[in-house]
């Protein structure tokens, strides 16, 4: 945890974004596996985390605007949680980590909403994401499982979005712990990739890293030579020689839960050949033009697209595209090649804040999320600030099914030279994805860097 101070601190800042009422963080309960008390790895819910900072089941906090407390709710341990997890600190020390002087019984935090609710007093609460929630605050609120979204306060999302996605020194130093981490996972990948190696034994290995250093995985390792998958959690191949290795992940403090996300795409064996080489240059190079663009002021859409008209032109030298490239990826024909964002926020998860609408965190009333194919699934679009944490991911991808259906269509076909992507239908994807601070005068790629030259990534998998 951080200092007391720092949660009080979060507390006051949320505070001056919502006016009145009280407002709802329900901690995230257990989850069961596969019987009640065999549970799932416990995640704290973010938020809750961001303002009260315990990462134990069965707590709520409470935000009341109108008398100023702040108040957590929890059981104190009784001897049988002694006998099976040891000696717990009581609630009222819990409180104390946090900043928090008022502590009350989980039984109350229902009573205290409801008395709220019966006063006409407006109560504000995220919109719930999992299913212990849902039935919780549903029961609690009188509103059916399926309205919570919907009734979700506006006002509190905005307040959260606004301060969570400013990130603190404190922050960032955690993040950057993330990716050292995620370094190491990376590395270790890149040494492994060879002939015959079956991709699970890379992908155990990698998690085992995570676990071993920081924490949990911070998403399910994305690890494949089918990487024209974009997100591939099949790890069943052989590693074959000529085939390109897609891994794609990172992992969260276990006590902090902030996270790296990091993708590095390597040739098998050590060697790329001349046409990985070609493909693997003009994503690199998507990848450096768009970390060289981020300054605050700056929408991200703008540096998506430049990096879509950097893949496009680099796709027309390698005689994959051709005709008018503003006007190709104006049209967004660059997105078969390429259909995904260049980013998101990063932060306490790896899509930051992606629980309360994506459309709250990425989007605001200047940048509104784009209809078209490609562009739409950018999950970032707004100006930039300084403390943002972001991803820049660009990737090219041959997608044989996607191919074949915009072929069939005769989709942009005087912008693709579709006999030439028939050939690279046994090629893979490639993505290269960096995490990157945007500062008060531009940007700071977060971490250790990780090798991502072709000079570079061939130098370590020799090692
Ligand atoms: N790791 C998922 C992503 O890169 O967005
Ligand atoms: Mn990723
Ligand atoms: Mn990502």
């Amino acid at each position: 945890m951080f200092k007391p101070e720092t949660y009080t601190h979060r507390r006051n800042a949320l505070r001056k974004e919502v006016k009145n009422g009280i407002i709802l963080f329900p901690g995230n309960t257990e989850a069961a596996f596969n019987y009640p008390a065999n549970t799932y790895h416990f995640r704290q819910d973010s938020s809750f985390s961001y303002f009260f900072g315990i990462n134990q089941p069965d707590l709520a906090g409470i935000i009341d605007l109108d008398n100023g407390k702040d108040i957590l709710f929890g059981n104190d341990v009784d001897m049988d949680d002694i006998i099976w997890m040891g000696p717990q600190p009581s609630m009222a020390d819990r409180g104390k980590l946090a900043g928090i002087a008022s502590t009350l019984p989980l039984g109350e935090f229902a009573g205290y909403v409801r008395e709220g609710l019966a006063k006409g007093r407006k109560v504000h609460f995220l919109p719930p994401y999992r299913g212990e929630t849902k039935i919780w605050l549903s029961e609690m609120l009188g509103i059916p499982v399926t309205e919570l979204k919907a009734s979700a306060s506006a006002e509190l999302i905005k307040g959260v979005v606004k301060l969570r996605c400013i990130k603190s020194e404190e922050e960032i130093r955690e993040i950057e712990k993330m990716v050292n981490v995620a370094y190491k996972m990376h590395t270790t990948a890149m040494k492994m990739a060879h002939p015959g190696v079956v991709e699970q034994e890379i992908a155990g290995t990698i998690e085992g890293i995570a676990l071993a250093n920081a924490g949990p995985v911070s998403f399910p390792v994305i690890l494949s030579m089918d990487g024209q998958t974009l997100h591939n959690h099949n790890h069943g191949n052989t590693l074959v020689e000529g085939r390109m290795l897609v891994v794609d992940s990172g992992c969260e403090s276990e006590e902090t839960l902030y996270a790296s996300d990091i993708t590095r795409t390597v040739p098998v064996g050590g060697k790329f050949s001349a046409r990985q080489k070609e493909i693997y240059e003009i994503v690199l190079k998507a990848n450096m033009e768009a970390i060289k663009a981020i300054k605050p002021g700056i929408p991200y859409r703008e540096i998506h697209l430049l990096a879509a008209k950097v893949i496009a032109q680099g796709l027309k030298d390698a005689g994959l595209m051709k005709g008018d490239l503003d006007e190709a990826v104006k049209q967004g024909a660059h997105a078969m090649f390429f259909p995904h964002g260049l980013g998101h926020m990063l932060g306490m998860d790896v899509h930051d804040l992606e629980n309360v609408g994506e459309n709250y965190v990425g989007y605001d009333e200047e940048t509104k999320r784009s209809d078209q194919f490609g562009t739409a699934f950018l999950r970032l679009g707004r100006r930039l600030q300084p403390g943002f944490v972001l991803t820049v991911e660009p990737g090219i991808y041959f997608i044989p099914a996607l191919i074949d259906q915009w072929q069939a269509e005769g989709k942009f076909t005087e912008f693709i030279n579709y006999e030439k992507a028939e050939t690279y239908k046994d090629f893979g994807g490639i993505r290269i994805e960096d995490d990157v601070l945007v500062t008060e005068s531009g940007y700071r790629v977060l971490g250790k860097p990780i090798p991502k030259t072709v000079a570079e990534v061939e130098a370590m998998m020799a090692k």
